[in-house]
């Protein structure tokens, strides 16, 4: 890919330059190679054009505040609070992330549940499930239990992530009155 763009670079060096100066091919070279070499020792690096970043970061880090109890089937787990969303992709209203450009995005979430309950989750691409988590506390006979799950989403723009409950197992989450035991978060690789 480098050499690539490298020899596309030469070549039309060699057809710009040589159309005005009189120039051979090899002379052209050595000039290329004599110009990288100063800007390479000025500080500047090669890049390739179109390398798909378009502007800043993504990355949100949410929470959900108080209990969520009885959710319906696939229901949306909103995580109501954020303390971080460069790039605004999460929107604590929907509970939805959407990729604002293509690419790789890296996601974590977590739930704790009350004694004796259950709180059963997925995270979904578009409503495709793409991982799964199960917050189990029904084996206990005091304490929560609390479990985390991640996920690697290639997405498009557009494409959209969200946590919703695994059909209609969202018994009860315990999120805390500031929402710490509860989170929601994601970046683009
Ligand atoms: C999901 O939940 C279970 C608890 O039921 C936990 O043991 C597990 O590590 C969690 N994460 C993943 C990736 O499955
Ligand atoms: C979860 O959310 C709470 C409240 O915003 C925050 O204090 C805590 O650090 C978060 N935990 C993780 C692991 O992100």
């Amino acid at each position: 890919m480098k050499s690539f763009s490298v020899l596309v670079l030469l070549l039309s060096l060699v057809t710009d330059v040589s159309g005005t100066v009189n120039d051979t091919p090899q002379q052209v070279v050595t000039k290329y190679n004599n110009y990288k070499t100063i800007c390479t020792g000025l500080g500047y690096k090669s890049t390739q054009c179109n390398s798909g970043r378009t502007e800043g970061p993504v990355v949100f880090q949410s929470s959900c505040k108080g209990t969520l109890e009885n959710l319906k089937t696939s229901e949306t787990v909103k995580f109501n609070q954020v303390s971080l969303n460069e790039g605004s992709a999460y929107s604590t209203t929907t509970g939805k992330f959407t990729a604002p450009v293509d690419g790789v995005y890296s996601f974590s979430w977590t739930t704790m549940s009350n004694t004796g309950e259950y709180f059963i989750t997925e995270i979904v691409l578009n409503g495709i499930p793409m991982a799964y988590n199960y917050t189990d506390s029904r084996g206990l006979s005091a304490g929560h239990s609390m479990a985390s799950s991640h996920a690697n989403i290639k997405m498009k723009k557009g494409d959209r992530v969200w946590i919703r409950t695994h059909q209609n197992y969202g018994q009860n989450a315990v999120c805390g009155n500031v929402g710490q035991w509860c989170n929601f978060s994601g970046f683009k690789f």
